[in-house]
């Protein structure tokens, strides 16, 4: 199969290099020149692990190439992936359908012989349909079928996720098309993976309330930790003892600082106004919204409170600042509303990330940046785990404490267990463990 991927974001590139190694022929494009430039040079934008190993293979393969010329690849292509960004959109929280839109216009122009275009890109219900009509009003001659292809990749994860999904959901009722995408994801079904065909709508709702679940799932178990702590509970075996049981599942009950990255923010809002335009609100999303931007707000008070109540002039140090450990993104990251909360009560803070300081020093230029935890910890006054990077679980925790002015350790993702951090001597706080 010839592919054109449309767009070199998270989903477009870990898509684009997947679909090469499967043996696809795949032309990545982008607007963006200069990143262009910088993926023909072998520059991965992103931090993802094994990407880099995946790109160079499949480019040196020949299987593999990335250019800004969309009609050449489009006139080739079997497929074509729409895979650009839909942020959200200023002001009223809808996703921004604006590169969606453009690259279907351009997208329409370029097609030759039967092609299936294929949304990819996170985009509300109905959006299938619209693109279907730009293309159509653009070109009325082409031949071709329009289709929802949801991503369900994860970032830290990408590569595995997409090679070994629990599901790949596809959403068209055209059979050209069904057969085009069957092809395309051959490699995967015959490992197994179920491949469930149903109508465009139904798959582009499909993927808003994965994510929205998810979500519910992260913010109820988050509630939870706080009535843990209340009544002397343990919220890892609250989480254990419900996950035990098929029909909840263990995943995704990881309790901490509130969710945050990408997706789960974004999407949760873009659904509760697609919505609220149909007049149909959506209580539980709404609530999972306000609960986890209020938790996420609240993790400097959690943080004072382990010291005392009173942060002022007290030093504060950060281990980890992006979302989640493996990847370098820092988009609505819990660590963003801690540091305003912990400036805002008048700490100093220090911080450290393995990879995404880079990142950080762009949204939170008011802190100062260690070279590692050690040096985060000198003369602090309490430490706080905000990213459960694996190397912090690994950490000379009688060093770390030896460089402290005073020995809290607030660990947001319960990655310590007290009775080993209070014989070390630390003052010790985590995340829904009041047993
Ligand atoms: C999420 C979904 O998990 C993917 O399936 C989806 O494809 C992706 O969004 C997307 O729509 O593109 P991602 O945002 O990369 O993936 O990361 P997650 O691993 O889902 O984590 C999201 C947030 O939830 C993080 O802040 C993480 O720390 C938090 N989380 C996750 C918890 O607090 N507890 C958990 O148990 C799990």
């Amino acid at each position: 199969m010839r592919i054109a991927m449309i767009g070199t974001g998270y989903v477009g590139l870990v898509s684009g290099a997947c679909f090469a190694d499967f043996g696809h022929r795949v032309t990545c494009v982008d607007t963006a020149a200069s990143k262009i430039a910088a993926l023909n040079r072998g520059e991965i934008p992103i931090f993802e692990p094994d990407l880099d190993r995946l790109v160079a293979a499949s480019v040196s393969a020949g299987r593999l190439d990335f250019t800004t010329d969309l009609a050449g690849p489009v006139g080739e292509a079997d497929a074509v992936f729409i895979a650009v960004g839909t942020p959200s959109r200023r002001g009223d929280g809808h996703a921004d359908l604006t590169y969606v839109h453009a690259a279907a216009r351009e997208i329409a122009k370029a097609l030759q012989g039967f092609t299936v275009v294929v949304t990819k890109s996170t985009v509300p219900v109905g959006t299938g349909d619209e693109v279907e009509r730009i293309i159509r009003e653009t070109n009325p001659q082409a031949d071709v079928a329009v289709a929802s292809n949801p991503e369900f990749l994860r970032e830290g994860a990408a590569i595995r996720d997409f090679k070994h999904p629990d599901r790949i959901v596809v959403g068209t009722s055209d059979e050209r098309a069904r057969k085009v995408l069957g092809e395309v994801y051959r490699p995967l079904y015959l490992n197994q993976a179920p491949i469930m065909y149903t109508e465009r709508r139904t798959a582009e709702l499909i993927k808003y309330a994965a994510n929205a679940f998810l979500a519910t799932k992260i913010t109820f178990i988050n509630e939870m930790a706080d009535l843990s702590e209340k009544v002397g509970a343990d919220v890892q075996e609250v989480a254990r003892g419900i996950g035990l049981d098929n029909r909840i599942g263990p995943k995704f009950l990881n309790a901490g600082p509130g969710f945050g990255g990408s997706c789960f923010p974004k999407d949760t809002r873009a659904l509760v106004k697609t919505a609220l335009d149909h007049d149909v609100p959506l209580r539980i999303v709404e609530a999972v919204l306000a609960v986890n931007d209020n938790r996420k707000r609240a993790m400097a008070r959690k943080v004072a409170s382990a010291l005392g109540g009173n942060l002022r002039g007290k030093t504060i140090g950060l281990l980890g600042l992006t979302f989640k450990p493996d990847t370098d993104d820092m988009r609505e990251a819990p660590s963003i509303p801690l540091v305003t909360g912990l400036l805002d009560l008048g700490a100093k803070v220090r911080a450290y990330d393995p990879v995404g300081m880079e990142q950080a020093k762009g949204e939170l230029p008011d802190i100062t940046y260690c070279e590692d935890p050690y040096a985060v910890a000198k003369d602090a006054d309490a430490l706080v785990i905000v990213t459960e990077w694996r190397q912090f679980r690994a950490l000379d925790l009688t060093r770390l404490k030896r460089e402290m002015a005073n020995p809290v350790m607030v660990d947001l993702r319960n990655i310590y267990r007290r009775d080993e951090m209070e014989e070390l001597g630390f003052t010790y706080e985590s995340v829904g463990r009041g047993a």
